[in-house]
């Protein structure tokens, strides 16, 4: 039986044979010019002023949540996170001794509910969200920067499964103060691993820059390069090991970058593959099992279809089913990350009504560019075998 996995050849033959004819060109290979190029072409399509190219998804968010610590733009420890989310979401506010305030998602588009976010800004006052769109699904801009400057929180995207999604026509990735996208393999576009940060922030872009390698100022322009070291008196010599911020090293490398621009030529067509396959999915579904009601203002970039079963029971026996037709799936992300061990571990168990839900009943099955509609029909047939 035809194995359907989540993803196939996006990187493919084609790609590779390219890579190999540049390779032969004896490039540089670390970070350099591809990655500037990469970077450009990244920003230019998110419609963002700035790019910022680092080593996975995970680095970029550990990136944004530091430079907000580091620039002085909390006004306390509480970072708000919503707890279906990635790992590497609440990761970072651990790992900067920051204080996690976990959110519930809407049953709609799996983002922050509205009303839960609002009384977590109320009562607990924090200083920032980071908003993950999960797979896919635009969250209610307008709603989340309302709340956002009405409680003085500054606000952070994760885009790293909606690539390509917008909101009344103007990308994610353009919203938050800094946004984070991820190039890793089963993604949107890949670079086998990598991540991105946009902003339209020239004080972040800098920072970020720098917190991405050592801390040293050889990626900024050369005007803030000698600001720094006119307000430090180092010499140009000395600059070359001279660092003016604890930084980390997660750069990327240029042979990444250069499959990153192959990427960037055919994403469009990959995502309106995959709107198609999705619309597919949601003819065949909707009205006899939950599925997503995305905002009629967005444009879904859907990666993969999540659905929720009735019950943990029926959800069991849908997974083994696709096991058995060999049909790849996975839980929906991370269900609920108030009930994840390294949160419970230090916090307890924090179980939200909708993510329990989630948690429990929901999970994740296959939409890439390459499916055809034969394959969307087997799915969905074992689908609804266990309604
Ligand atoms: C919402 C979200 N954020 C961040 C990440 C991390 O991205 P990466 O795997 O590139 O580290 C993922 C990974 O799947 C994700 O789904």
């Amino acid at each position: 039986m035809k194995r359907i996995d989540l993803i196939q050849d996006t990187i493919n033959n084609n790609d590779v044979d390219q890579l190999v004819n540049w390779l032969k060109g004896y490039p540089r290979l670390t970070k350099g010019p591809m990655t500037l190029e990469f970077e450009n072409k990244f920003a230019n399509w998110i419609g963002s002023e700035y790019a910022v190219f680092v080593n996975s998804g995970s680095s970029a968010n550990l990136l944004m949540v530091y430079a907000l610590k580091h620039a002085g733009l909390l006004k306390n420890n509480k970072f708000c996170v919503p707890s279906l989310c990635w790992a590497t979401d609440l990761a970072p506010v651990l790992q900067f001794d920051l204080e996690p305030v976990l959110v519930d998602c809407n049953l709609e588009n799996l983002s922050v509910d509205l009303e839960h976010l609002e009384k977590v800004f109320k009562e607990e006052s924090p200083a920032a969200l980071i908003l993950v769109s999960v797979l896919g699904l635009s969250p209610d801009m307008d709603a989340v920067i309302d709340l956002c400057e009405k409680y003085e929180v500054v606000l952070l995207e994760d885009n790293c499964e909606s690539q390509g999604t917008s909101y009344k026509g103007k990308r994610l990735g353009n919203f938050g103060l800094m946004s984070s996208f991820s190039t890793y393999f089963g993604h949107t576009m890949s670079t086998i691993e990598g991540g991105m940060i946009t902003t339209n922030d020239s004080d972040m872009y800098n920072l970020l820059l720098q917190l991405r390698s050592h801390g040293w100022d050889r990626d900024l322009s050369p005007q803030r390069q000698s600001e720094l070291r006119e307000e430090w008196g180092i010499s140009d010599f000395s600059a070359l090991y001279s660092f003016y911020v604890p930084g980390f090293n997660v750069r990327s490398t240029d042979l990444q970058a250069f499959i990153g621009v192959g990427q960037l030529d055919k994403v469009d067509h990959s995502i309106q593959k995959r709107y198609e396959n999705y619309l597919y999915y949601k003819e065949k579904l909707s009205g006899k099992i939950w599925f997503p009601n995305e905002l009629q203002e967005s444009f879904t970039a859907n990666f993969a279809i999540p659905v929720i079963l009735d019950d943990e029971g029926k959800k069991m026996s849908l997974v083994k089913e696709l096991e058995e037709n060999n049909i790849a799936c996975r839980p929906l992300i991370s269900g609920s990350m108030g009930t994840q061990p390294f949160y419970k571990k230090l916090y307890g168990e924090n179980k939200l009504p909708n993510c329990e839900v989630v948690d429990s009943r929901g999970i994740y099955v296959p939409n890439h560019p390459l499916l055809q509609q034969e394959d969307i029909d087997r799915i969905c047939e074992i689908i609804l075998n266990n309604v």
